[in-house]
């Protein structure tokens, strides 16, 4: 075999990689294990979508290319539902790109912006795909901790002029993972600015602006006076809808930004089955009378989680967005060495925060992708560890 690329060989080991193969064996030997690692909720799509998968996998003229345009009532679906979510008016077909899931497009978004001597910004900790994109575009991360003294923001003035005036891309995530913060509105403000100062690409990654709790209704950053010049936004049916392994999503935002990602996907794929998107289009017109009931299951599971951790002694938060609790581990370990203590002595998977970039150390994530019974279990075995 060749010697691998240098930037293959620069992208970081994978931590616990060997988490399949523990729960595995676990799992042989009778272990009753309780996986709160991955945000891959347990519960059902919608209803709609179902029945419009179903149909539309009976009509043969969907089984084509769909290509970067896919199904028009999609991109007329996505259109009206920002404008109604959002209040913003996009043109279906320039401003917005149907995606085989979120996180494609954003690795792929690096390869039109990104280059060697470019720079990006990226969360630490965060979705690997900012990392993963960046990396393989060439491009250089210049990463940045969110801790809790920052409320988990990226604190933009601390960027050092050098770097600034080389990034092409912001990577923003509000409602954030694995930290579950959310950006007040004058931040996203403050970002715009920094992005339009800089000639720079703002990314708002939004896959989780519909897990929101007690009243509150995270923005697009499409909002936001002067983004339409620099902005694109992603968002996801991944868990909206609890639809991760559909692989369907879109980006919205600036034409000629959304552009430039369907040049560089013309030559990576082929766009999402046409079906998939018939079905995501009934899911999104069912979003009204559906997605209330499925977010009022995650706030029962965030409630239920946070107050059992609580009372073993962790010192868990309620978020207000997301799947995720945002956990310090306990004084004196490493969360690697927690997590891997929680999966072997007690059968509980958790994603130690180091796995999601060296800024998350001290926290683990725990996704509420199991019903409030088995997290109050969790929580009480993991309260054994302490
Ligand atoms: C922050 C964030 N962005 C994007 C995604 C990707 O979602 P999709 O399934 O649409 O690719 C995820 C999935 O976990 C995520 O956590």
């Amino acid at each position: 075999m060749p010697q691998l690329a240098e930037r293959f060989r620069s992208f970081p080991p994978y931590p616990l990689a060997d988490v399949p193969e523990i729960k595995r064996r676990l799992r042989a030997e009778g272990v009753d294990v309780i996986d709160l690692g991955a945000g891959d909720a347990d519960l059902a799509p919608p209803p709609a979508a179902l029945a419009a998968l179903r149909q539309a996998t009976a009509d043969t003229s969907l089984s084509r290319y769909p290509f970067n345009l896919g199904l028009p009532a999609f991109r007329e679906a996505v259109a009206a539902w920002m404008g109604t979510r959002f209040g913003v008016r996009l043109d279906p077909y320039k401003e917005i790109l149907p995606l085989i899931g979120s996180k494609e497009g954003i690795a792929h978004l690096a390869f039109a912006f990104v280059g060697p001597g470019d720079a990006t910004v990226v969360p630490d900790p965060g979705y690997q795909c900012y990392l993963g994109g960046t990396l393989l575009a060439g491009g250089e991360p210049y990463i940045v901790p969110l801790r809790p003294e920052n409320d988990f923001l990226i604190p933009l003035d601390a960027i050092p002029e050098e770097v600034a005036r080389r990034t092409k891309i912001l990577y923003l995530n509000y409602p954030n993972n694995p930290t579950a913060a959310i950006a007040p509105r004058y931040y996203l403000e403050e970002a715009v600015r920094w992005c339009r100062e800089r000639d720079a690409v703002l990314v708002s990654d939004n896959a989780y602006s519909e897990l929101a709790f007690d009243g509150y209704r995270p923005p697009s950053i499409l909002e936001i006076e002067g983004a339409a010049d620099v902005a694109i936004e992603f968002h996801s049916f991944s868990k909206t809808y609890n639809m991760t392994g559909w692989r369907i999503g879109w980006a919205a935002g600036n034409a000629e930004i959304v552009g430039a990602l369907a040049r560089v996907k013309t030559f990576v794929d082929t766009g999402a089955f046409l079906a998939v998107q018939a079905a995501a289009t009934a899911a999104l017109e069912s979003y009204a009378e559906w997605v209330p009931g499925n977010v009022q299951a995650f706030r029962e599971r965030r409630d239920a989680l946070t107050a059992a951790l609580c009372s073993e002694g962790f010192d868990a938060r309620a978020p207000r967005a997301t799947m995720y609790l945002w956990v310090p581990v306990p004084a004196g370990t490493t969360s690697e060495a927690f997590a891997r203590r929680a999966l072997v002595e007690q059968g509980v998977v958790v994603m130690p925060g180091s796995a999601l970039g060296a800024g998350g150390e001290g926290f683990m994530r725990l996704a509420l992708t199991q019903p409030p019974d088995r997290l109050r279990e969790a929580a009480h075995r993991l309260g054994r560890l302490l």
